[in-house]
């Protein structure tokens, strides 16, 4: 199933009750936390997610661009929450933080930001339910896709498939219509959006085009 993720980083931020309803048939709603250190921009933190989960009925994708996630994930594990991301570059243990973030009901998912390596998750593939491969540099919407970093996906999808296991394959960065197909071919199957969905006028409309382009 091909799951679309719109980014709200491309929203109205003083609007954005008004930007999530915008976004009402889309199947998550991705949340990008920046530190203004792991990455060189920043958003907001807990209150704002808290709220979020309050205004709109769409699970939320936390994506955690911040520095020491092993003391900060945990605590967004909170109703309407489905899945926290934290960043393989910046936790001290992937492995203790994923099992802590399961513990308290959430799925837990690890980012590679494109010049990290995917060994380590390979290896330990079960305790993740999601792994996110950033086809930008984290830190700002609207920039150009990697197509270079489909090898990662095709080999995370050819290691669950191996071992027979459900895991979401997610996408974060330059997804359009024409690059989305690249994404899923190579085994992608949560695809996140930023500036295509909130650069178009009506974004359901864009998000029904994104789901029809996934589906090939
Ligand atoms: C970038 C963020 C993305 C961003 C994607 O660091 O993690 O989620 O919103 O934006 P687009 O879809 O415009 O590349
Ligand atoms: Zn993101």
């Amino acid at each position: 199933m091909v799951r679309i993720h719109p980014s709200i980083l491309s929203a109205d931020f003083v609007n954005l009750e008004r930007d999530l309803e915008k976004i009402a048939t889309a199947d998550g709603v991705h949340v990008d936390i920046m530190d203004a250190h792991f990455v060189p921009n920043l958003t907001f933190g807990l209150p704002m997610v808290q709220r979020i989960a309050e205004v709109t009925r769409l699970p939320l994708d936390v994506h955690l661009m911040i520095d020491d996630p092993d003391t900060w994930a945990p605590q967004y594990a909170i109703d309407g929450v489905e899945s926290v991301t934290f960043h393989a570059e910046a936790t001290r243990d992937a492995i203790a933080l994923a099992r802590e973030l399961r513990a308290r009901g959430t799925r837990a998912a690890i980012a590679v930001k494109p010049g990290t390596g995917i060994d380590r998750v390979l290896e330990h593939l079960p305790e993740f339910d999601m792994v996110l491969i950033m086809t930008v540099e984290p830190g700002f919407g609207g920039q150009a896709f990697m197509g270079e970093m489909m090898p990662k996906l095709e080999a995370l999808r050819g290691r669950a498939e191996e071992l027979g296991i459900e895991l979401a394959l997610q996408v974060d960065g330059g997804i359009t219509a024409e690059t989305l197909p690249i994404a899923a071919a190579s085994g992608a199957n949560v695809f996140v959006a930023g500036s295509a969905v909130y650069g178009h006028a009506s974004p359901a409309d864009r998000i029904a085009e994104l789901r029809a382009a996934g589906k090939g």
